[in-house]
Order: C-alpha cells, then structure tokens, then sequence
C-alpha cells in the first residue's frame, strides 16, 4: 500500500522531535499503523536555522500554505503554535479535505468549537492528544477508557513548566527567573513563557479536559486563571509544615449547580500520589463515577514526549482514514449534537478550602479580631499556627487552613482582615484541595 503522506508546520521542539521519532520508529509504526507513514514536506519559519532532527528526504518551505493546498498530503501535523496563522492553515487543509494532527491547545481551547464544526462538515479528523499534557494519552483515556462513566471531576498538573519552577524552588531553593530560563532552554516554556506561569497554557489545556469528559462546548473565556507568581518560599515551607504541598492545578468539577472551571495554585495533602509529581512531569486525577479516581502520569513537555502523541495520533489518522466518518470517535467524546452547554460556575460561586498567610501586630486581641471576621462570614478555620516574631520584630505570620467556603465569602473576609489597623499587606491566599 501507498505510504501516508505527511505535511509539518513547524520543525522546533515537538516538530523535530516527531519528525525524529516517525523516522526511529518507522519500522514499529507502520506495522501498527497498516501502511508507512512519511513526513514529505515540512514548513519552517527560517531553513538556515540549526534542528533537532535530520530533514534528509524531505521537502523543505517558508510557506505553509504550500502544504495545507498541496493535493499529495494527506495528513498535516500544525506543530507552529499561536492561534490566527494557525487557525487559518488549519480551516484549509479541512476545507482541502485533508485531515489534521495538532499539538496547539490555544487554538483547539480557543477556536475548537468552529475547527470541528468544519472537520465534521468534510467527514475529515482533527486529533489533538498531544495539546494536553505532552506525552500522556489523557484524551484518549478520558475519550475513549472511561466513555462508560459519567465524569465528577478531574484535576491535573498540567503545565510542565510550572511544576519544574515550583519544584526546583522548594527542593534547591532556586530562584523563579533562573529556574524558568532553565525551562525555555529545554524546549518546555511556551514562546510566551507568561502563559505558563500565569496559567494561560494550563487554561486551556483544562477547556479541553472539561468539554472531553463533561460533554460541553469549549470555552477559555469562563476558566478562572491564577498562576504560580505570586507563590512565596515561605508559603510553601508553611504549607509542608501543615502536611500539603503547593502545585499548581487545574480543576474542572462537574456539579448539581453548573461546572467549576479553575486553574490556580493549590495546597494539596502531601499523601496523595499527585503531590509527588515533580519536575516536568505531568498527571492527571479524573474521577469517573463507575471507575472512581483514575491517576495518569507522565513527561508533560518536551521533543520526544509530545512527539510521543503526535504520532500516536497519526496512527489512530491512519487506522480510521477509510472508515465511515459517523462511526469515528467523536472530536469531542460526545456526538456534536449531544453536546450540552451546561452553565459554567463564576469564580466567586467557586467552592473550595483555602490557606490563608497574614502579617499581624503581636499583641492581644488581634488574633481574636482575624477570627470573628472568619465566623462572621460561617468559615471555620480546620488549623491555625501563629509564629513566634523574629528577632527585633513586632509583627507575627498568622497561618490558617480552613473549612470549604465560597470564593465570594472568602473575598469579603480578607477584605475585612487587610482593613484591621493590626494586619500589614496583602494576606496571601492559596486554595485547598483534599482530592479524596
Ligand atoms: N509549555 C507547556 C508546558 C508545553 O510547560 O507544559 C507543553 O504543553
């Protein structure tokens, strides 16, 4: 049989890995795939710049547009990132009937909805395992392993990015900036690093979780995003004091009034397995109601990793290319006219435990005006631990864990505290999340 004819745009990190990996594992691949599978044309945004990968054989371009209109491929694989270019390259290799392989989480988050829509239009395939969570195969887990439950909740590290900066800050004590240069250096860093440590990337990673296992339409814009700036050393000192570990999360919860969508740091209890993910490692807790928690673990960025599902995804291309396109898994695990725009939760509606750091005057009665704000907005408080002032100082680090409680609630109790005379600053607020 003919090979399968492949067009890539973009040869950085994850195009010159896949394009190393599909050459490696030739041979495996095509007796998975039923017929050989080639990269014969690949797009670059400049020729002359030194790869990862040995582009001997193929035919090399500045222009995408000469892969998506060229009638001999037959996949594309959008490696190039960034939401406009891409989104037009991707609508034209669809409406030329090809189908599409991408690892582009902004633009499946982002302009999903519409790319599928006009997949579905051309009976052609748009797979995207490798947008979430590098080389883990979570979509297809969640797509296909677990289609028999109704999904509760999921909960991920989900930016490989972030959890190498906030590991090596609390095992070497390294600095934000340094450990980040260290990220880009290895390929693992968005071209905007801000997405990664304001969470932007693992927002839209979540959108793409959330519509996968709830059955709803993509939508960034209703995700509520903090990222990992604002973590100090001391709060994750703090936080393993108290038995937790700070990672930064992204949760989709599915309940009686509308889905949660959030993506923020989170104090978790450092006995579960996904405390002790670290490094750029990835893993992600879906809870199905017939299954339970499910924990899938992994690189989550990185050339050969992500190329890992990249190609995966070729294969599942190939394997279904003659197959009739009503009886392929659906984009979205759900059939697109069963797709429900269940109502998305606003952030002060969220409802969650929190950790709560202040710096207060050491004198009496403070401590009792911090917690009757507390219980005047029904928050218990489940810990508390005062430190002693250091030395010279007058002023003392409150720490709080409390009972869950709703954003809004938590809103107006710190607004109270910061406005006490005795409390100095900002009080640093972390959500808790028990994940039993
Ligand atoms: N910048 C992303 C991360 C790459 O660090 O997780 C993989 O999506």
């Amino acid at each position: 049989m003919k090979p399968v004819k492949v067009g890539v745009i973009g040869l950085g990190t994850v195009g010159g890995g896949t394009v190393n990996v599909l050459k490696r594992n030739a041979q495996e691949i095509a007796r998975r795939a039923g017929r050989e599978i080639v990269v014969s044309r690949a797009a670059a945004r400049n020729l002359d710049q030194p790869r990862i990968c040995d582009t001997h054989g193929i035919d090399l371009t500045t222009d995408p547009f000469l892969i998506v209109n060229d009638p001999d491929i037959d996949v594309v694989v959008e490696l190039m990132g960034g939401y406009a270019l891409a989104r037009e390259l991707v609508l034209t290799a669809i409406e030329n009937g090809k189908h599409v392989v991408t690892a582009n989480k902004a633009l499946i988050a982002l302009h999903g909805n519409e790319i599928f829509a006009a997949a579905s239009r051309k009976g052609v395939m748009v797979l995207f395992e490798a947008a979430v969570a590098g080389g883990i195969p979570i979509i297809k887990a969640i797509r296909e392993g677990l289609s028999g439950n109704r999904i509760k909740w999921l909960a991920g590290i989900i930016n490989g990015t972030g959890n190498f900066i906030l590991t090596e800050m609390r095992d070497k004590g390294r600095d934000f900036a340094d450990v980040l240069a260290e990220a880009q250096a290895l390929g693992y860093a968005e071209a905007d690093p801000t997405f990664d440590v304001e969470g932007i990337d693992a927002g839209h990673k979540l959108t793409i979780l959330a519509s996968i296992a709830f059955g709803i339409p993509l939508q960034f814009d209703k995700v509520f995003t903090e990222g990992i700036t604002r973590i100090t050393r001391l709060d994750v000192e703090y936080a393993e004091e108290l038995g937790y570990r700070i990672k930064h999360l992204g949760i989709a919860r599915n309940t009686e009034q509308g889905v949660e969508l959030r993506v923020h740091p989170t104090l978790i209890p450092n006995r579960r397995l996904i405390a002790n993910v670290n490094g750029v490692m990835n893993a992600v807790l879906v809870c199905g109601d017939a299954v339970g928690p499910t924990l899938y673990y992994g690189a989550g960025a990185g050339a050969e990793p992500t190329a890992s599902a990249v190609v995966a995804d070729l294969v599942d291309v190939v394997r279904a290319m003659t197959s009739d396109p009503e009886n392929r898994v659906p984009h979205l695990a759900f059939h697109a006219d069963a797709i429900v725009d269940l109502p998305i939760l606003p952030a002060e509606e969220i409802r969650t435990a929190y950790y709560l750091r202040l710096t207060a005057e050491d004198k009496p009665g403070v401590l009792a005006d911090v917690t009757r704000i507390l219980a005047g907005h029904n928050i218990s408080i489940e810990a508390l631990i005062q430190k002693e002032p250091l030395k010279d100082q007058t002023s003392v680090s409150i720490i709080m864990l409390t009972q869950l409680t709703s954003e809004k609630e938590m809103n107006a109790a710190i607004a109270e505290i910061e406005a006490l005379a005795t409390v100095t600053g900002q009080v640093a607020r972390i959500r808790l999340e028990t994940l039993g």
